[in-house]
């Protein structure tokens, strides 16, 4: 069985993207994770796939100042490079144009700390506790122009609990990000290659 060739963009940490780099190694998982762009140079995440043994590049947004279609032609002339099939945003803080999210229109997915369409955006965790909600959770989507929206592949929910803080709620919600997440891509994985070995007519 061949895998679809994945790139996960990141901007941070990475745990997500260590949850689907660890699950792609299982022998029977439809994807393997090939390549991890950053746009910040000192993104702790690049270390961590390296240590993987996953190629991981900075293409930093700054020498592009305020022009985002050439940032994004760099991103994408490395992903064309490495052959990638699939993009998984894992913690990717930068807005996309409609040029790069055009290109992998229905390849590309992105991981929300919320139950979209609630709480799109930022802040999502002091949000909903501040709103008073007793349920939050995480979301998979195909990622399209608007931002936070797109059709949903995956989501999971956890109660809110009382005398929860921020950071506690964040990390019941993680713990659930990384279960869908390598889920999701499993699917969406599972599906293109369907597509792709279907007969033409
Ligand atoms: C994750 O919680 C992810 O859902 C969130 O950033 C965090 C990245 O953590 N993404 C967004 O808020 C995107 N709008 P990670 O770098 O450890 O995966």
């Amino acid at each position: 069985m061949s895998k679809m060739r994945v790139a996960v963009l990141i901007s941070g940490r990475g745990s997500n993207m260590e949850a689907l780099i660890k699950a792609a190694r299982a022998p029977d998982y439809p994807a393997e994770i090939v390549l991890v762009l950053s746009n910040k140079p000192d993104a702790a995440g690049l270390e961590i796939a390296r240590g993987l043994g996953v190629q991981a590049e900075a293409v930093p947004a700054k020498p592009f100042g305020k022009d985002r279609a050439a940032h994004e032609l760099a991103l994408d002339e490395r992903l064309r490079a490495a052959g990638v099939e699939i993009v998984c945003l894992a913690g990717y803080m930068r807005l996309l144009t409609p040029y790069l999210v055009g290109r992998w229109a229905g390849r590309m997915l992105n991981i929300h700390p919320s139950l979209l369409p609630a709480y799109p955006g930022l802040d999502t965790h002091a949000r909903a506790l501040a709103a008073g909600e007793t349920k939050h959770g995480c979301t998979v989507h195909l990622v399209t122009e608007g931002m936070d929206e797109g059709p949903v592949i995956a989501q999971a929910e956890v109660p809110v609990l009382p005398g929860d803080t921020e950071e506690a709620l964040a990390a019941r919600v993680l713990a659930q990000e990384h279960r869908i997440y390598p889920a999701a891509l499993a699917r969406l994985a599972e599906k293109i290659r369907l597509r792709e070995e279907a007969p033409r007519r």
